[in-house]
């Protein structure tokens, strides 16, 4: 039995490098033979729970599940009785005695944390303020494709510490790439988030910088990532954000000089061309924004394999 079947992915931490890389391995596996997995989650069911926007999550899911012969049911919270007040309790129970796994995205990681806690079936955080384990495993297969090996590489992300920050120094941490965030000072990632991270890094050798400056960031490294200035949650404070974050926190032309001359960019989306990124980089020939979105889909179905599949 694979290791990783009938868990939850609620964050990063909850897969060894191991895990993590089998994933990974699976995920361009899965890519490159099609037929060969066509049916593999036949007769299974994802429910997919939605309380926050999105374009590329739900899409992947569910044309993930259909390649592989399974079906997903997508929920927008406020149509079920969840949007009405019904426990979570009988909501985990109810749904795992009707579906296979259950994906959601949410506001919090508590609220993530009490479903998984008790649905009877793996649980998968599609996003929460706190994390995006997902996008991280695109990410990292992307790089994977790109470099052939995760092995001495240096990633920096600039801007703010949020979810995505979050998930790139605890998949640094797990799999030993060394990994430098600049944001300004009161954007910073999680304390708590980072000292886990610290932990994790003594095992696999990875090195953590947390920085102001996006110039020490970027200094030397092959990807080079960013995010909005607001996430979703946070847009009533995009006018102060853009105050805080203006130029000095976008990856532009200038900034790039001081990367590895064949770095590469990458951005989960949706992008705010001119603001986090200019369209210079985002659309130039070091961006691999479509492949990494493609990988969602890839690196979810090797996940949901591993999670439902002994
Ligand atoms: N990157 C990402 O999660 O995109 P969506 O918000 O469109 O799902
Ligand atoms: N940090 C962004 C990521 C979107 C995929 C948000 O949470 O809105």
């Amino acid at each position: 039995m694979n290791s990783l079947y009938n868990k939850d992915l609620l964050d990063l931490t909850e897969l060894n490098k191991e895990e993590f890389l089998d994933i990974l391995h699976t995920a361009i596996d899965m890519k490159n033979n099609r037929e060969k997995y066509s049916e593999v989650l036949k007769g299974k069911t994802l429910i997919m729970i939605f309380e926050k926007s999105s374009t590329r999550t739900r899409i992947s899911f569910e044309s993930g599940m259909y390649r592989l012969g399974g079906n997903a049911i997508v929920l927008d919270s406020k149509n079920t009785q969840m949007g009405r007040g019904e426990p979570i309790l009988d909501t985990a129970n109810v749904m795992s005695r009707y579906a296979d796994a259950i994906m959601i995205r949410t506001f919090s990681d508590e609220m993530v944390k009490e479903l998984a806690t008790h649905a009877s079936i793996p649980v998968v955080n599609g996003l929460t303020d706190g994390h995006h384990p997902c996008q991280i495993l695109a990410d990292f297969q992307t790089m994977l494709e790109v470099k052939g090996s995760l092995e001495d590489l240096k990633i920096a992300y600039i801007g703010d510490g949020n979810n995505m920050a979050h998930s790139y120094i605890l998949g640094s941490a797990i799999l030993g790439i060394n990994v430098s965030i600049a944001t300004p000072t009161a954007y910073q990632p999680q304390e708590e988030i980072v000292k886990k991270a610290m932990k994790l890094a003594e095992k696999s050798g990875a090195t953590i910088e947390i920085t102001t400056d996006p110039f020490v960031a970027c200094k030397d490294a092959d990807f080079i990532f960013t995010d909005v200035w607001a996430s979703m949650g946070s847009e009533h404070e995009q006018n102060e954000r853009e105050k805080a974050f203006q130029t000095i926190y976008q990856v532009n032309d200038e900034l790039v000089k001081v990367a590895k001359s064949d770095y590469h960019f990458m951005h989960c989306l949706p992008a705010h061309r001119e603001e986090e990124v200019t369209s210079s980089i985002i659309d130039g020939e070091h961006s691999l924004i479509y492949q990494e979105a493609e990988n969602r889909m890839h690196a979810q179905n090797a996940l949901l394999y591993k999670l439902l599949i002994a």
